[in-house]
């Protein structure tokens, strides 16, 4: 409650109750010594009765009205507001009384309720997408598998013909089981439901492994792999984790290159592992290299058939629950570079 100023208000409302029992004890005096002289003590007891009754009246419908004021109004709409929430209308927001140097309580709670709403709206945009999203990229994958499966019921396809929807059901039904795992995957890493298992990896076997897998997929693509590792890199993460890095950083170092080269480093630096992907491939618009770590996104359009946009957003995850940093170099038309700096484990 770091904004909370109501010194103030407690002030004014310390003042409000000093003056009204004063006023009180005030006029319970005047009014004793003005029918005092009367001598009548059964007189003198009935009107102090009265007056008593009158002066304690008065104090409850003051503090009534307080109460309404400051307690009972800021309660009620505070009440409305979250009753609305829970009825699943996150755009509700509370009006705040005070300015930002004379919050009491209940403004405090109300910036906080208002804090909470916008980010339960925020939650329920990002979640609808990201259904949204999923079904798109479920879908396309689907038709073409019940498209090719059709066609593949037609007995007068030749052979190749054949082999060629058979490759398509397998292609497409392969994009099914990437997008899943990486969904479950992120999911996981997001809802911190796994712990990676942290050891310590050498790192440059490890990556020379992954980059191996590549081998046979840059060559058929026709380009060139350059490789410069420092010797027993050692680091202490998680090598499964890292893995993925790897992996979606080489396969889109890949899939965006079409002539030229992929280089892979490995380096020890002031304490650090530095590894650095890079590719002659189409490279990254500044505009596009904003959105690269998002969830679906998919920046080259002519590629979109591979793939969900979802390898990158990953990436950071792992990097980010790992404790590492990623950074993107890239020039249009000229290729891109991916460095990752890992906390090195000696
Ligand atoms: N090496 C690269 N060269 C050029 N563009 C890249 C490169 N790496 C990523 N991008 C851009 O970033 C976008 C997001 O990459 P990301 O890996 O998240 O998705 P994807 O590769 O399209 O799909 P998926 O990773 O799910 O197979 C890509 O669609 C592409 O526009
Ligand atoms: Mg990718």
């Amino acid at each position: 409650m770091k904004k909370r100023r109501n010194g103030l208000n407690n002030f004014i409302g310390a003042v409000i109750f000093f003056l009204t029992i004063t006023i009180v004890v005030m006029s319970a005096v005047l009014i004793f010594s003005a029918v005092e002289q009367s001598g009548n003590k059964t007189t003198i007891a009935l009107v102090m009765f009265a007056v008593i009754v009158f002066l304690a009246a008065v104090c409850t419908v003051v503090d009534w009205l307080r109460r309404k004021i400051t307690v009972d109004r800021p309660v009620q709409k505070i009440l409305e507001a979250t009753d609305k929430i829970a009825s699943g209308d996150f755009s509700v927001r509370l009006d705040i009384r005070h300015p930002v140097n004379r919050y009491d309580e209940y403004d405090c709670i109300m910036e906080n309720f208002n804090k909470m709403a916008a980010e339960l709206s925020r939650t329920e945009v990002l979640h609808t997408d990201f259904i949204s999203n999923v079904s798109h990229e479920i879908k396309t994958p689907l038709a073409i598998i019940q498209n090719y499966a059709a066609s593949l019921q037609n007995k007068n396809l030749d052979d190749r013909t054949r082999e060629k929807y058979a490759q398509t059901l397998v292609g497409a039904s392969k994009r099914l089981t990437a997008l899943i795992t990486n969904i479950l995957k992120l999911n996981k890493l997001e809802n911190q439901e796994i712990k990676p298992e942290y050891e310590t990896v050498n790192l440059t076997e490890t990556l020379a492994e992954t980059v191996l897998g590549f081998e046979e997929l840059i060559e058929n693509k026709g380009l060139e792999l350059e490789c410069d590792f420092d010797e027993d890199v050692i680091i202490f993460s998680s090598p499964s984790y890292l893995e993925t890095v790897w992996n979606n950083l080489l396969s889109n170092a890949v899939k965006f290159t079409e002539k030229g080269k992929i280089s892979v480093s490995l380096k020890k630096e002031k304490g650090q592992a530095v590894v650095k992907v890079s590719d002659t491939g189409c490279g990254i618009s500044s505009e596009t290299g904003k959105h690269i770590f998002e969830k679906f996104y998919q920046g080259d359009t002519s590629h979109s058939q591979e793939g969900n946009g979802l390898g990158l957003a990953l990436v950071k995850k792992v990097i980010d629950f790992t404790g590492g940093t990623i950074a993107v170099n890239s020039e249009l038309g000229k290729g891109t570079t991916f460095t990752i700096t890992l906390q090195s484990g000696e």
